[in-house]
């Protein structure tokens, strides 16, 4: 059978890009997007691999004899609650790509800037007050790592390199220089960190497993930063321990429904930052490299890296 690829994005544009840079890299593979109005059904079964992000829901019966699906991003919990994912196709996903770096600097500017007090010194500015507060070495920030994966390690790597104290939780043990690992014992993890930040999937274990209980177990004046999916918090509990001055700060770049919807609480709230689900992109050119080498060692038999378990989520 002829392999062929399909693209599944379903901004018009978008698809079109990848496309483009796809059979650049494939030429010799006939390379389509579901946008495009031409494709017969046949063509549609002699399809064999997918290359996308959320597929429409009709879209795995359009395409019946798929083989394997690449993941245009990291996560890929959308992916398996899709209703008519088929059980036997492959799954792989991108692996960092430029996400690592751009995650890693999202943190570091966080936790710079609740080191530096950054917001204190601009509300003393707002009443023209002229204080210093008292410098303190980064090492005195501690700031914990909840997963370990691709994304996490590069996040831990950069923040202990800058100088803070930095630990890290995940479920299978992982060594990184300067950073103490945990496999177990969540509140002894949680007690330590001044700064928490979530970069887990999205699995049943990590489901609103940061909750009131679980949250209370940061010190207080703690701050918790999500880069990984809403539902690992529950957004109330959050609120609560925000409101009764146990947590200092929340920097929010995942919420349970996107884009957050306009009446919702953190939208205002004065100890909430936001940012629109942005603190690491899909680069075009990293991740199509990625794929199109995922795509050729494939379909030579080999394995290549970044398949999903799918009893594991990730
Ligand atoms: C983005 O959230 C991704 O999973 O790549």
């Amino acid at each position: 059978m002829l392999t062929k690829i399909v693209i599944s994005i379903n901004a018009e544009t978008e698809a079109q890009r990848w496309h483009e840079a796809l059979a650049s890299r494939l030429p010799e593979i006939p390379v389509h997007n579901v946008h495009q109005l031409e494709i017969s059904e046949r063509e549609a079964a002699s399809t064999v691999l997918a290359v996308g992000w959320k597929p429409k829901r009709e879209f795995f019966s359009r395409y019946p004899n798929l083989l394997a699906f690449f993941n245009a991003g990291a996560g890929v919990d959308a992916l398996l609650n899709h209703t008519g994912l088929p059980q036997k196709l492959e799954i792989f996903r991108v692996e960092d790509a430029g996400m690592g770096q751009q995650m890693a600097l999202y943190c570091l500017q966080e936790c710079l800037r609740r080191h530096n007090r950054t917001d204190d010194y601009a509300s003393q500015q707002a009443q023209g007050i002229w204080r210093s507060f008292e410098s303190r070495p980064l090492s005195a920030t501690h700031v914990g790592i909840f997963g370990l994966g691709v994304l996490g390690k590069q996040i831990a790597t950069r923040l202990s390199e800058v100088g803070f104290s930095v630990s890290g939780f995940s479920t299978s043990k992982k060594t990184i220089a300067g950073v103490e690992t945990y496999t177990d014992d969540l509140s002894g993890f949680l007690n330590r960190c001044d700064v928490l930040i979530l970069v887990a999937p999205l699995t049943e274990a990590t489901d609103s497993l940061f909750n009131r209980a679980t949250l209370a177990h940061l010190p207080r004046g703690a701050q918790v930063i999500n880069v990984a999916r809403g539902p690992l918090l529950i957004d109330e509990d959050l609120l609560t321990l925000l409101d009764a001055e146990h947590l200092a700060g929340a920097t929010l770049d995942v919420f349970r429904k996107e884009p957050l919807p306009s009446d919702h609480p953190f939208w205002k709230h004065p100890k909430v930052r936001i940012t629109p689900h942005s603190s690491a992109q899909t680069l075009l050119g990293p991740s199509v490299d990625q794929i199109s080498g995922k795509i050729r060692q494939y379909l030579r038999g080999e394995r290549p890296s970044g398949l999903v378990d799918r009893s594991l989520h990730y």
